[in-house]
């Protein structure tokens, strides 16, 4: 197909605002799935994906589309109708006699990329308007504009791609539509009837999204029309593992074409290979002997160690002759940056190479997530992980355990410290169990970010008493619309990690959104807290905490601990420790398990004999002292 007929584009929105619904309904229409396949939200096809109901992986589809333009004559006659009737009979008169051709069709591919909404998953948008030259903005009517809306408009400026604004949701008996428009207008300086209305769910107003997408975005631009067929080069924004095909890498095909068995070379990585297979995502592989210039599909590398292919990388033909032309690497992406460090560690120690696998295949389709080798003496050999938020703390933790199988100790996701000796060495520290002595420390810093709530103005009390409770300086509040208005505040970026996120969605019952921006480090009154579980320190429970509410949190810790952690068969005691002094405590009560219960009758000295061995395998316990905390536990525990 002519490049020209083909339309690069993906769909961008705040968390829920019904990317996945549309992206069903453009399926469905372009009979890409049929009715009978569709379940809803069918590019989500993770069971994480679709438990939770968000997306975390960006998603390439191929779609054709036979577009049927108008003829011209109807559509000055239908755009008529709203003018009187006498000036209705003369446009009619006057173009009665001109010849227009009939209606004609044309056929267009259309790539869709549908992204996931949650700040925490940003790098795949990103990666996503890399590969595309238009995006479907969506904004949920009955929310109106939301934090990640601004935050994705940005993104989509900076890459130069054409916006089509869609209000959705419009069925709601809480939509908003007149009011959404107005925002969405004001936000992109248009008029609010530039705007598409729809409904995603019962499927109003699609087919003008798709017209939308073939008249507006333009057709993949030729970044080098004269370049010889050798010099193809494609960009890859994704990837996956299959245990035949090696890689997969997913590709914008940016100059040239390349086929079925041809050579490769990935150029940051000096890697070379031979193509196993090529094709298109329809969302499933469709093999192919060729890809061409424009298009969006996959090259299986047939690489078999993931560390190679690298997202933002160029794959180009390689070159054989002696004779080798100078090819310039695409531009590639911004390396993501991790704002949150958590360490894993296996369970069973057996499982460090398990542990070690999975991480690289799951960086593959993860890009933004970092691992470093750790060893700890308490905890063994692990990973120092990095992650753009605590949500994806929790979904690589999920990830690791339901796809491999693997039972893991995390530590308290932490953001990097930094911290100045008394010689005045400084020093990053990215996990609270690296924290020094503290009779060394001169003085600490910690990372500092700019809030942006957005939320109805009925809500602001709320948040602002959510706000008072973290250290952070309030800035001011802007008012987007008479109803509706944005907070800006300041605030380390430790209160994030705490999970302000869902603090703020229950206050607002889900109405307010936000948004971050990193500003810089600046000086804290840091200290580290500890745990001890009986007396034992729990290393992966550690956490760094200002001096100043040291006290307060060491309680909330104990008493959550005390919630989370499952019954033991002793009594246990729970102490939150500062500076090697007990600050907080609290103590489980021992769940003691009938052992005579079995017994018949009034065997008295058996039942004694055997209330004796409990006993001692009890103090047994306890003078080992291991308490089983489950995964989930700890996942609980960063939560509270
Ligand atoms: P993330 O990818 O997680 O950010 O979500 P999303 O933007 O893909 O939203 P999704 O399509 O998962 O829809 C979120 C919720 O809104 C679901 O419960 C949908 O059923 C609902 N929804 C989507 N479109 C419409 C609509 O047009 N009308 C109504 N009433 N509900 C809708």
């Amino acid at each position: 197909m002519s490049q020209k007929n083909i339309r690069n584009f993906c769909i961008i929105a705040h968390i829920d605002h019904g990317k996945s619904t549309l992206a069903d309904r453009l399926l469905e229409l372009t009979s890409t799935i049929s009715s009978k396949k569709m379940t809803a939200q069918f590019l989500d096809s993770m069971d994480l994906e679709k438990e939770k109901g968000i997306t975390i992986k960006l998603k390439p589809v191929r779609m054709h589309y036979r577009y049927k333009t108008l003829n011209p004559k109807s559509e000055i006659l239908n755009k008529s109708k709203n003018i009187n009737s006498k000036l209705q009979n003369d446009l009619e008169f006057s173009i009665s006699s001109l010849e227009f051709p009939d209606s004609e069709y044309t056929d267009y591919i259309l790539n869709l990329v549908d992204t996931p909404g949650h700040v925490d998953f940003s790098y795949e948008v990103s990666r996503s308007l890399a590969a595309v030259e238009g995006a479907i903005l969506l904004v949920d009517a009955t929310q109106g504009i939301q934090a990640q809306t601004l935050a994705n408009i940005d993104l989509a400026k900076k890459q130069n791609l054409v916006i089509i604004p869609i209000i959705n949701k419009i069925d709601s008996p809480s939509a908003k539509i007149e009011e959404s428009c107005d925002e969405l207008a004001n936000i992109l300086n248009i008029l609010p009837d530039e705007i598409i209305k729809i409904s995603a769910k019962n499927g109003t107003n699609i087919k003008e999204v798709l017209c939308a997408v073939v008249e507006k975005i333009p057709s993949p631009a030729i970044k080098n029309p004269n370049a010889p067929q050798k010099q193809f080069r494609a960009m890859i924004f994704d990837s996956t593992y299959d245990v035949f095909k090696g890689v997969l890498a997913y590709v914008r095909v940016i100059d040239g074409s390349i086929k079925n068995g041809e050579k490769i070379e990935l150029l940051a990585t000096k890697t070379q290979s031979e193509i196993k297979e090529l094709g298109y995502l329809q969302p499933g592989i469709a093999p192919q002997p060729e890809i061409f210039s424009g298009e969006i599909g996959y090259i299986a590398t047939g690489i078999k160690e993931p560390g190679k292919v690298r997202v933002g990388d160029t794959i180009t033909k390689l070159q054989i002759t002696n004779y080798k032309l100078q090819i310039e690497p695409l531009a590639g992406y911004e390396e993501p940056n991790p704002m949150v460090f958590a360490s894993f560690y296996p369970e069973n120690p057996d499982d460090f190479d398990l542990l070690k696998v999975a991480l690289s295949k799951l960086k593959l389709q993860d890009p933004a997530l970092v691992y470093d080798l750790e060893m700890k003496e308490a905890l063994g050999r692990g990973f120092r992980c990095g992650f753009l938020g605590t949500l994806h703390v929790e979904i690589i933790s999920e990830r690791l355990e339901r796809e491999f199988g693997l039972g893991l100790v995390i530590s308290t996701p932490s953001v990097i410290y930094k911290i100045y000796d008394k010689k005045g060495n400084e020093e990053l520290i990215y996990s609270p169990s690296d924290w020094p002595d503290p009779t060394n420390i001169l003085k600490t810093e910690e990372p500092w970010v700019l809030l942006e709530i957005i939320a109805p103005i009925n809500y602001l009390g709320k948040l602002m008493d959510v706000l008072k409770d973290l250290r952070g300086n309030y800035l001011k509040t802007d008012y987007i619309t008479a109803e509706r208005a944005i907070i800006a505040f300041e605030t380390p970026l430790r209160a994030i990690v705490a999970n302000l996120y869902d603090k703020i969605k229950s206050v607002s019952q889900g109405y307010a959104s936000l948004n971050y921006k990193i500003l810089g480090y600046r000086p804290g009154n840091l200290v580290k807290m500890e745990i001890l579980i009986a007396g034992r320190k729990e290393e992966a429970l550690s956490r760094v905490v200002s001096e100043d509410n040291a006290y307060e949190e060491g309680k909330k810790l104990v008493e959550k601990l005390k919630e989370a952690l499952p019954k033991q068969q002793f009594t246990t005691a729970l102490q939150a420790v500062m500076g090697g002094k007990i600050i907080a405590r609290e103590t489980i009560s021992a769940n003691r398990k009938d052992v005579t219960g079995y017994l018949y009758g009034g065997d008295v000295t058996r039942k004694k004999k055997l209330l004796e061995k409990q006993k001692k395998g009890k103090k047994l316990m306890k003078e080992k002292g291991k308490i089983n905390i489950p995964a989930k536990t700890f996942l609980e525990i960063f939560r509270s």
